[in-house]
């Protein structure tokens, strides 16, 4: 035991200033491992499981580590993947601090212990995932373009080139870009068993398209069955079944989108994102026949009536609760707008 008797101890520096200086950096760290928990809720429980116990990809807080424990280990996994296996590379999609704060995170849920959870209807080790119309199946995952037009991808034209990269050098050259992953690389995809299928893009906080019959067969990006190699590197998932809507042209609302995260309300997935100044939530659910799909949206800081331009291409599909729909334009007052349904007709 330490005394600190009589004698008061002599601080250089003032014990408040101490106290500031680790208190500070607790808050920082803190902070860190808050981000990193949710870049971990966005990126990586689909396969890793909510609280990292294992579902796709194996338990994170079980004795088993099979490439390494340390905080440099850690960060190198999740920067290149394991290409072997299914674990995909994270360092074209997440900023370095991003992956340093999942690192943190992962490290602080190692030797958790928690039980794999097996989720009845749904798939564990398979390269066909599968959800239920009442427990959706939500995944982070390259989706295909399915060649969309460009206008679609209006805000992905920073991060769909990256530095062109050689091996040998390990040199990243700025000047040459590269397109190595033809795939939607902000893309969350939902399943609700054979009944709806639909991809929402995060960075143009749209929804993209909708399947049904099916949901994605991930051979070419996890290989088929454990311990077997990626067929190909595509990294992306191929859909089965037949698709039901396909977005075309510009955006319905312009303006610059930023995707706030997601969160499920009874199990279904719950968007949220602003495009400029409005604030949204859209729910997509399954409709009536198998590739429907009924998006509800809510909105704030809409003012006055205000258009949603849906492309002309799109328009005999659409149809909404609230406002006047003409020609795919549909026009809502601010108070219309506060809660409404566009349900979608998948095409025969
Ligand atoms: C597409 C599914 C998938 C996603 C998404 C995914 N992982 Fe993995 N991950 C795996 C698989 C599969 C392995 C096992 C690789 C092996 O067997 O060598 C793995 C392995 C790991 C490991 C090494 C575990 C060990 O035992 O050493 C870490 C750490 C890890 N992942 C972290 C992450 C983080 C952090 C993210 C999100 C940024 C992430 N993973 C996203 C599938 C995934």
């Amino acid at each position: 035991m330490i005394s600190l008797a009589n004698k008061p101890p002599r601080f250089l520096i003032k014990p408040s200033a101490v106290f500031a200086f680790v208190l500070l950096t607790f808050s920082q760290l803190y902070a860190d491992l808050k981000e990193g928990k949710v870049v971990f809720e966005m990126y990586c429980a689909s396969c890793h499981g909510p609280e990292g116990a294992g579902l796709i990809g194996p338990n994170l807080t079980d004795a088993t580590v099979l490439h390494g424990s340390s905080h440099e280990e850690i960060v190198a996994v999740i920067q290149n993947g394991i290409p072997s296996k299914a674990m995909p590379a994270w360092n074209a999609v997440l900023q370095p601090q991003q992956i340093d704060d999942v690192a943190l995170f992962v490290k602080s849920i190692m030797g958790k212990n928690l039980p794999t959870p097996v989720l009845t209807g749904e798939s564990t080790v398979t390269p066909f995932p599968k959800g239920s119309v009442n427990r959706p199946l939500l995944m982070r995952t390259f989706m295909p373009t399915l060649d969309l037009d460009d206008d679609v991808f209006a805000y992905h034209h920073d991060s769909r080139e990256t530095p062109k990269y050689t091996h040998k050098t390990a040199y990243f050259d700025p000047v040459k870009r590269d397109r190595p992953i033809d795939g939607i690389p902000g893309a969350i995809t939902v399943n609700f068993g054979n009944q709806l299928s639909y991809c929402f893009d995060s960075t143009e906080c749209r929804l993209l398209y909708t399947w049904s019959g099916g949901f994605i067969d991930m051979t070419n990006y996890w290989g088929a069955g454990s311990g077997n190699k990626r067929i190909k590197f595509g990294y992306i998932g191929e859909l089965i079944g037949a698709t039901g809507y396909l977005a075309k042209g510009k955006a319905p609302l312009a303006g610059k989108p930023q995707f706030k995260g997601y969160r499920k309300v009874n199990s279904i997935p719950e968007f949220n994102y602003t495009i400029g100044e409005v604030e949204f939530t859209l729910r997509i659910q399954p409709g009536e026949s198998p590739g429907d799909a009924v998006c509800h949206y809510t909105s704030k800081n809409w003012k006055g009536k205000r258009q949603l331009e849906f492309s002309e291409a799109n328009a005999s599909q659409l149809s909404s609760d609230k406002g006047t729909f003409n020609k795919g334009i549909l026009t809502l007052s601010a108070k219309e707008a506060k809660s409404f349904t566009i349900t979608i007709k998948a095409q025969p």
